[in-house]
């Protein structure tokens, strides 16, 4: 048992009649791990059970629920910052070539275990990851998760058209490939599986035909790709596809369900939104990538109103960092200037437990309440002089969110544990 400073939402504090109801707060609380790693008790300090070993975290410390990335590619850690250049010159120019590497799994192993320290050491306990296409690499990403106790949708990335040669493969191998994966590793602890076709102009109809087979033949798998993030993108899917909207592509081959996230949606209609909503297919808004790419605003209270779910992305490595801390300041500065501000326990749960709504998984994780998964992180308040000088600052439970958000990063997170298992220590991260 843990006793510290905790906070966790609840509910959606979205059109809440008041923000309040939507979260619990305890100046001085706990949390309680039962034997099979889930939250046997959480709340004040006053009601903690009394016969437990007691670990004291101390003033500085805040007990909150692991952040969620709800979209990433594995492979990209290495070319963060690659410049210049908007969505379809950056792929050609540097995503592609990156990509091509990890046909070797010396590389592809060596990036695993970049990447999954680096996800932890941020706080990120839970994210849907694109792999690249090849099989042995995402087998490698997947064993790597595993073996950090990480909870995590992967997925191999199909494409059969549209890339460097080296990146192709039939839609049959693709097919075939995918499902190899997908059964050796969807619901194998806390993993699962995503059919992840990159985006429609990578893909021929054949092989998103194939990809909606194995998703009827797996209906509990999800499905992971990208739509609308550009508007150059969005004409050549109106030229390959002419007889439909973006989504009604994806739509048309049987893709779309609660499973089914697709990244970005900063172009989408009121007709594609609407069905969406309907199909209750999720959207990851990747603020840091969409300003990083020039792609474009998107419309966060737009989305939300026409009914669909919508989480946060880092969209690595067009994202230039994992940090879901900076994901939650782009996303209020993109809204901020569309003059709409966002409040610290909104940007919250889009982190946590909005990302754990997006990924169909808040029964089992995204807040800390009796029954879920213990899937926490002990922040550190004084991490840094500077974010100890704006929690001096802070007098309210909104106002240290606030300050973790635009100040706090990596350093703030001191230990994290994902179904009571401690995979991030203080010792670990130096
Ligand atoms: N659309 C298709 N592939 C990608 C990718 O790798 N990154 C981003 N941001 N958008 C994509
Ligand atoms: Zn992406």
């Amino acid at each position: 048992m843990f006793r510290g400073r905790l906070f966790t939402p609840v509910s959606d504090p979205f059109g809440a009649a008041t923000e309040a109801e939507t979260y619990k707060a305890h100046d001085d609380g706990f949390i309680a791990i039962d034997g099979s790693g889930r939250i046997a008790a959480v709340g004040d300090w006053g009601t903690a059970p009394s016969d437990a070993e007691v670990v004291n975290l101390g003033p500085n410390a805040l007990i909150t629920p692991g952040l969620i990335d709800t979209h990433l590619h594995a492979p990209q850690l290495e070319m963060i910052g690659s410049y210049g250049g908007h969505l379809l010159e950056w792929l050609n120019r540097y995503t592609f070539p990156t990509e091509a590497k990890f046909a070797d799994p010396v590389h592809a192993a060596h990036v695993a275990r970049i990447f999954f320290d680096q996800l932890l050491r941020n706080g990120t306990l839970t994210a849907l990851i694109f792999s690249t296409i090849h099989a042995e690499a995402t087998d490698i990403f997947f064993s790597e998760a595993e073996r950090r106790g990480f909870r995590g949708i992967i997925g191999k990335t199909m494409m059969d058209r549209n890339a460097p040669e080296c990146l192709l493969e039939t839609a049959d191998d693709s097919y075939a490939n995918s499902r190899a994966l997908l059964t050796k590793w969807h619901n194998r602890g806390l993993l699962r599986y995503a059919i992840t076709p990159r985006f429609a102009p990578t893909s021929t109809p054949r092989l998103l035909e194939l990809a909606g087979s194995l998703k009827r033949e797996f209906p509990d798998v999800y499905v992971h790709t990208h739509i609308s993030e550009n508007r150059t993108e969005v004409e050549w899917v109106h030229q390959l596809f002419p007889e439909a909207e973006y989504a009604d592509v994806y739509d048309h081959y049987g893709l779309l369900d609660h499973r089914t996230v697709l990244a970005h949606g900063v172009y989408l209609t009121d007709e594609e939104l609407d069905l969406l909503a309907q199909r209750r297919a999720r959207i990851a808004h990747c603020p840091n990538s969409n300003l990083f790419l020039g792609s474009g605003l998107f419309k966060l209270h737009h989305v939300r109103a026409a009914g669909v779910v919508v989480g946060l992305g880092s969209d690595i490595g067009a994202g230039t960092t994992p940090s879901l801390f900076t994901a939650m300041a782009d996303a209020y500065k993109v809204q901020q200037v569309q003059n709409v501000s966002l409040t610290p326990l909104q940007l919250w749960y889009l982190a946590t437990l909005g990302g754990a709504r997006t990924l169909s998984i808040d029964d089992e994780t995204g807040s800390l309440e009796v029954g879920k998964s213990a899937d926490f992180l002990v922040l550190d308040l004084s991490a840094t002089p500077l974010l100890e000088l704006r929690m001096s600052h802070a007098s309210s439970i909104e106002d240290v969110l606030a300050g973790l958000i635009f100040v706090g990063d990596d350093r703030a997170v001191e230990r994290a544990f994902i179904a009571g298992r401690e995979v991030l220590t203080a010792a670990s991260r130096e």
